[in-house]
Formats: structure tokens, C-alpha cells, sequence
């Protein structure tokens, strides 16, 4: 049975979080991995915390719900991606303690690159003072301390960080080398013969 984790993304809007859990999970799935499954800041705001909002009792709730869901996943098999801000140190270490094989990524980025990338027009909203409470604008964000992995999403390539995270992966057998992969592939495709 696949080993089940959470690859837990955390850092300021526009990082570059969802971007990277996207390229992690296409490329677990290109390495014969079934059971992978993407939790998304945007996304669960939809559905399973819409009804929560910016304030740090609604982040803390919003973190603990995905934390459930996370466990729940982990420990059944499924690699796991969780993209959100999730700025409060607290709520973190939380869900370190609560999933099976957690692993944190600090999407570390600038300010004045996160300002100028801005893809929603958010960090201008907050500047202007339109919206109020903005992490890393006017509310705060709490960086890891002892974060399994960095990656500078001001300097580096898509390919660079994602290729961190594997790396990683990798390392602890959370996944298989793209050699293993194709090896097996090989079994496979001889057994049918
Ligand atoms: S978290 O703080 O609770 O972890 P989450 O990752 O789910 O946040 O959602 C962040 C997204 O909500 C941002 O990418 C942005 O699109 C949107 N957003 C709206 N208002 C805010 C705000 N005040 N602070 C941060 N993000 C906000």
C-alpha cells in the first residue's frame, strides 16, 4: 500500500503555493502514484469553510477543519497537498502533530515581488486600504522555524522548487525515484506479456 503524507504548503498570497502543489501532484501521479489528493486555500473556501472569513479565530478554524481532512487522508495512503497561507505558527505544528508524515514548505517570497505579481489585484486592494486585515500587509504571518524545506519562489524556477520537494520525498521513501518508477513499469508491462 502507498505510504500516506501531507506535503503542507505555507506562505504569503501570490507565493506561489498553488502553483507548486500542482506541479508536485502531476508529477506523483506521472510516477504511478493512484491515491494523491490536492487540498487548496481557494478551493476549500468554496465548500468546506465558506462561511468563514479573515479574522485569526476564522484562519484557526479554517486550518483545523483541512488539518481533519489531512489526517484523515494521510493515515488511509493518500499523498496529500495542502496549499493555504495558514500564517499562525500554532495552527501549524497542530497539524504537524495530527497528520502522518507531515512535511512543511516555507513558500518564502519578497513582498515587493508578491506586490508586483499580485495575479488577483489583492496586495494593491490592501495597500490602498480597500481591504483590511491582509497577511503580511496588515495582519500577520508567523514563518516556520524549522520548516522541512525552503523554497525561494522569487529566485528560483518552478522546476527548482518543485524538484526540491521530490528530492525530499524521495529521500525519506515517501515516493518513488522516476528510475524506480519506470523499472516498475517494465515489470508490469512484462508480466502482461
Ligand atoms: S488562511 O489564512 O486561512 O490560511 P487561505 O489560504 O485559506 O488563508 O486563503 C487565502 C486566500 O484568500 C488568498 O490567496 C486570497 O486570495 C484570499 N484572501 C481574501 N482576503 C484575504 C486576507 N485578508 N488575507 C489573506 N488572504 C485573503
Amino acid at each position: 500500500m502507498q505510504e500516506g503524507f501531507v506535503i503542507w504548503f505555507t506562505g504569503l498570497s501570490a507565493s506561489g503555493k498553488t502553483t507548486l502543489a500542482k506541479e508536485v501532484e502531476r508529477e506523483l501521479r506521472a510516477r504511478g502514484m493512484r491515491y494523491v489528493q490536492r487540498l487548496d486555500g481557494d478551493v476549500v473556501r468554496q465548500d468546506l469553510t465558506r462561511d468563514l472569513g479573515f479574522s485569526k479565530k476564522d484562519r484557526d478554524e479554517n486550518i483545523h477543519r483541512v488539518t481533519f481532512v489531512a489526517e484523515l487522508l494521510s493515515k488511509n495512503g493518500v499523498a496529500t497537498t495542502c496549499s493555504f497561507i495558514s500564517p499562525y505558527r500554532k495552527a501549524r505544528e497542530t497539524a504537524r502533530v495530527r497528520c502522518h508524515n507531515f512535511v512543511e514548505v516555507y513558500v518564502q517570497c519578497p513582498l515587493e515581488v508578491l506586490i508586483e505579481r499580485d495575479p488577483k489585484g489583492l496586495y494593491k486592494k490592501a495597500l490602498t486600504g480597500e481591504i483590511k486585515g491582509f497577511t503580511g500587509v496588515d495582519d500577520p504571518y508567523e514563518p516556520p522555524e524549522s520548516a522541512e524545506i525552503v523554497v525561494h519562489t522569487g529566485q528560483e524556477t518552478i522546476k527548482e522548487s518543485t524538484d526540491k520537494v521530490l528530492a525530499f520525498l524521495e529521500e525519506n521513501r515517501l515516493i518513488p525515484t522516476a528510475n524506480e518508477n519506470a523499472a516498475s513499469a517494465q515489470v508490469s508491462a512484462g508480466e502482461g506479456k
